[in-house]
């Protein structure tokens, strides 16, 4: 018997705002036929009807069984797809498996609007923001955090900024790799950052950018975004237990470098005081 599910995933209020929606789609018993994702997919008002489409669709769900498809009508989805690639190379960023176009039937003018699509691997642990915490994990949070850190620095020295960085758009997954190092572009080597397991994943490039490394005022963008996620950490509405005076020097090392490209000793001082940041147990 056919298997199948669809949910629309929820944003988290104190995101930014935006006009995509996701939804998940999961096929695990692997046996929905093509005429009945077309039936589902209508529900969603995506009337793939056309054969190769579809085709892909279903190829991809028989080999991921779980995936997020984004669904947005304006050209950021495009956009945010064209920087997926770009950004390909660097460790942690997500990677997109495809991105499709089709008529938009909702609209009735004949201006032959399109809706676009990107679809996406589904991770079951969800983001650093929502997973469920618990006391002794919290090793494995800061490590996390490091290597979220780590992966957007590294982003920036290639000359992008994410511009969107907060615990609703880092997701996690599982990994086998005990250690992973970073090659940061005019900054030098971090060499082998422990993972505990689980490794964070970096989505959602609709606010990415390119940036100039001589330019001033991207280097304070630079900061601005890392506040933000590091803000949004100590938002009780996404960590319940996060115990907030623990970042305090966090929030000072940023301030002190604001307006100086990073370098080796800011990271140091960071990946220290990311050691710092406890729970408030129980
Ligand atoms: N590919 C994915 N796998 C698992 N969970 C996801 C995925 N994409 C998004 N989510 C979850 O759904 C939530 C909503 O995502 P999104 O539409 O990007 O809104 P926002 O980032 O504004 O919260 C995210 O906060 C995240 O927890
Ligand atoms: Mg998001």
């Amino acid at each position: 018997m056919a298997n199948y599910e669809i949910r629309k995933l929820h944003k988290n209020t104190l995101a930014s705002r935006n006009e995509t929606n996701k939804y998940y789609l999961g096929d695990t018993s692997q046996n929905t036929t093509m005429e009945e994702w077309i039936k589902i997919l209508n529900t969603l008002k995506m009337p793939l009807e056309e054969y190769d489409k579809s085709q892909i669709l279903l190829e991809v769900l028989k080999k991921h069984h779980e995936i997020v498809i984004k669904i947005g009508d304006d050209n950021s989805i495009q956009r945010e797809y064209q920087y997926a690639r770009e950004l390909y190379p660097i460790k942690g960023f997500v990677k997109f498996i495809c991105y499709m176009t089709y008529p938009d039937k909702t609209k009735s003018n004949s201006a032959g609007s399109t809706m676009k699509i990107i679809l996406m691997p589904y991770f079951p642990l969800g983001s650093i923001g929502l997973y469920k915490w618990r006391d002794d994990e919290i090793h494995i949070f800061q490590s996390c955090i490091k290597h979220a850190f780590l992966s957007h620095i590294n982003a920036f020295t290639c000359g992008y900024l994410h511009g969107d960085f907060h615990p609703g758009n880092v997701l996690l997954k599982t990994t086998k790799h005990t250690t992973l190092d970073y090659d940061l572009d005019g900054i030098g080597q971090i060499v082998g950052v422990e993972t505990h397991g689980i490794r964070p994943w970096m989505m959602d490039f609709e606010n990415t950018r390119e940036i100039s490394r001589d330019n001033k005022s991207d280097i304070m963008d630079y900061y601005f975004d890392i506040q933000k996620f590091i803000i949004l950490l100590q938002d009780h509405r996404f960590i319940q237990r996060i115990d907030k005076r623990t970042f305090i020097p966090i929030s000072r090392i940023i301030h002190t470098n604001m307006t100086t490209y990073p370098n080796m000793e800011f990271i140091e001082q960071m990946m220290l005081a990311i050691d710092g940041i406890s729970f408030i147990s129980e």
